[in-house]
């Protein structure tokens, strides 16, 4: 099988890069072999949570054991690597990234490491009440909140036994140390596609924040739930526009991230569309992740991993690591397979964190 037979029709038309790269990485990023520029981390801090969201996890989720995780050492030593190989941007995910012992104290180190120039996280916000302050004076710039509902019993649902009060007074608190802030809706049939994607919507016209809605994506051993309540851009659209007039779209649909924008008339806010499913963005892909175990996964909807901590306990040294890195960074996956129904089936959504 040739690489162009496993890319979809548009990275079919692209360009394949001529070779390897050179052995230094470029000032902005690795090099992958379909001429992609991957300089954006997410890193998994934990695979826990203090939630259950449905469309995340099992409820009867159970976690690593603590030995598995990397330590702040091994963490900081990775990161570092990364930045040297021209990694921009890392973003905290879980699990729960504020469940991660000392996390101010982590920002703070990464903060000084070269070539890092911002440092962001996604969380539920449940605990960001007494963390955004010492986050912010850490040097953490950004967080992305999830909230699916601002009705406090179809949040529980949801998030099998979440309080939408503590989200509330972490979005506050975000607000009040002065983060930018965006809102993560992950849309479920049945659960949230209707009154209160509308609801969330209306945020923006008082408050200058990017609500996001996430198509939901098919993942490890509930993927059969997941493909049953996917409700796509173009529906969503209709529904918020019907209830609260037409969207407009901003940047000529230039995406922000992988999130198309959308402005209702005069709001200060924008709506985000994040499409994995149904408008795919892998073209544009310039992600990498490391899980919290320590290992390098190439594409959040594959399979495809290399380990990093193992090497790295047995005393592995620098060069060799950004050897390892770049090369399988080289070899990262086109893109998802969810049109020919193909998933990811090693973790579960949560154990990546997105
Ligand atoms: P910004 O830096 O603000 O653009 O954040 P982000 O969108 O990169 O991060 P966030 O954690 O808020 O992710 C929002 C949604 O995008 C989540 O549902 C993620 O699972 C999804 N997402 C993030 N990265 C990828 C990716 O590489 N591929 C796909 N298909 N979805 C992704
Ligand atoms: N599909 C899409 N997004 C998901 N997230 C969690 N599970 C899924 C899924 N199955 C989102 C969370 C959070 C981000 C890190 O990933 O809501 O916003
Ligand atoms: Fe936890 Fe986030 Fe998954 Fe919800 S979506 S269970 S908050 S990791």
């Amino acid at each position: 099988m040739s690489i162009r037979d496993t890319m979809n029709p548009v990275a079919r038309r692209l360009p394949l890069a001529g070779g390897r790269p050179a052995a230094g990485a470029t000032a902005s990023g690795v090099q992958d072999r379909f001429g992609r520029t991957i300089n954006y981390l997410r890193v998994s801090l934990t695979d826990m949570c203090n939630l259950r969201c449905v469309y995340c996890m099992p409820a009867d989720m159970k976690f690593r054991p603590p030995a598995e995780l990397m330590q702040d050492a091994e963490l900081l030593r990775l990161i570092e690597l990364f930045g040297a190989l021209g990694f921009r941007k890392i973003r905290y995910t879980g699990g729960e990234p504020t469940l991660r012992d000392n996390l101010p104290g982590l920002v703070c180190r990464v903060a000084q490491f070269p070539g890092i120039e911002a440092q962001a996280m996604t969380t539920n916000g449940l605990l960001l009440d007494q963390l955004a302050a010492p986050l912010k004076e850490a040097g953490l710039q950004r967080v992305n909140i999830s909230i699916d509902s601002l009705d406090p019993q179809k949040f529980r649902r949801m998030t099998r036994w979440g309080n939408l009060r503590d989200v509330l007074a972490g979005i506050q608190a975000a607000e009040r140390v002065g983060f930018e802030i965006k809102l993560n809706a992950v849309v479920v049939r049945g659960f949230n596609d209707q009154a209160d994607a509308v609801e969330l919507a209306r945020l923006t016209r008082e408050h200058d924040w990017q609500v996001r809605y996430i198509e939901i994506m098919p993942f490890g051993g509930i993927h059969e739930f997941q493909r049953g309540h996917i409700v796509s851009e173009d529906e969503l659209r209709a529904t918020i526009g019907s209830a609260l007039g037409p969207l407009e779209l901003q940047d000529d649909g230039k995406l922000d991230g992988e999130a198309r924008i959308f402005r209702l008339r005069g709001a200060r806010g924008t709506l985000g569309f994040i499409s994995s499913v149904t408008k795919p963005f892998c073209a544009g892909c310039n992600r990498a992740r490391l899980t919290a175990d320590g290992k390098l996964r190439l594409c959040l909807l594959r399979d495809k991993e290399v380990d990093l901590l193992t090497p790295l306990r047995a005393g592995a040294a620098a060069p060799d690591l950004e050897a390892l890195i770049r090369a399988n960074i080289w070899d990262k996956p086109w893109g998802h397979g969810l049109e020919q129904n193909q998933f990811a089936t090693n973790r579960t959504m949560s154990e990546i964190g997105g």
